[in-house]
């Protein structure tokens, strides 16, 4: 039987470059993105992946002009007003992962208000990374383990586990990145340490249902080996 991957990532890129081709300002890239998200949270859905993990913001992206980033939180506020409702009815759980308490107090509470409307859901765990680092997240687990008084005897992969951002989170099977850069950029650094890599050069506005059918269909035919024979 063909196996479909369980935990998908995507490094959604090239939303400005997508903007820039047709002479328009960069932000119009990350507000056609959202159809793509759209897009790849109906095809998970339906082709029974269990984890969609989207890369929405880093860490490393606050250095970007103060007018691009304001406008990405309030894309973010404006798209989960008004798409919290149909996730939910879709019975998808929507997570976020990252460094969420140094967001706009408007999009915290938004968040907060999808993640409890959806936090009983049983379909695809969707989740955000929104001001997201995997380094800060390895930081940030270490540093509530300790603060836990977590002792260092029982500390081992699969405990250190449990003080990452989203515990339940499981490995990436398949770390998907568009626009054609061919790096993780701090992405989920601890959890993508076997995934199978698939890099397109087409930009996330532009990620189709047949590209994502394609990255899928790529997956199934990786031999994995783990370290063994
Ligand atoms: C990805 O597109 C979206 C975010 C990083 C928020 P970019 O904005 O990085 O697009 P390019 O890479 O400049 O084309
Ligand atoms: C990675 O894209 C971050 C997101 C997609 C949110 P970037 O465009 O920020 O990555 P670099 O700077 O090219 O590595
Ligand atoms: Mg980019």
């Amino acid at each position: 039987m063909r196996q479909i991957p369980v935990h998908v990532a995507i490094i959604m890129d090239g939303n400005g470059r997508w903007a820039q081709a047709k002479g328009l300002p960069r932000v119009a890239g990350h507000k056609e993105g959202i159809s793509s998200v759209r897009r790849v949270v109906k095809i998970a859905a339906d082709t029974g992946v269990k984890y969609l993990t989207l890369y929405s913001f880093s860490t490393e992206n606050w250095k970007r002009p103060s007018e691009e980033v304001e406008f990405l939180f309030s894309l973010m506020e404006t798209t989960l007003i008004k798409e919290m409702k149909e996730l939910h009815d879709n019975n998808i759980k929507v997570r976020f992962i990252g460094r969420i308490r140094a967001l706009p107090d408007k999009l915290q509470k938004i968040i907060e208000d999808t993640e409890e409307l959806t936090a009983n859901n049983t379909g695809l765990n969707l989740t955000f990374a929104v001001n997201y680092g995997g380094r800060q997240e390895i930081i940030d687990a270490v540093k509530k383990s300790i603060s836990l008084g977590y002792s260092v005897d029982k500390l081992d992969e699969v405990s250190f586990r449990e003080f990452l951002y989203c515990p339940e989170l499981p490995d990436v099977d398949l770390m998907i990145r568009t626009a054609g850069e061919q790096r993780l950029s701090n992405f989920l650094i601890w959890q993508s340490i076997y995934a199978e890599f698939y890099f397109t050069e087409t930009l996330w506005p532009d990620f189709s249902e047949t590209d994502f059918k394609k990255a899928i269909n790529e997956f199934t035919k990786r031999k994995r080996r783990f370290g063994g024979l």
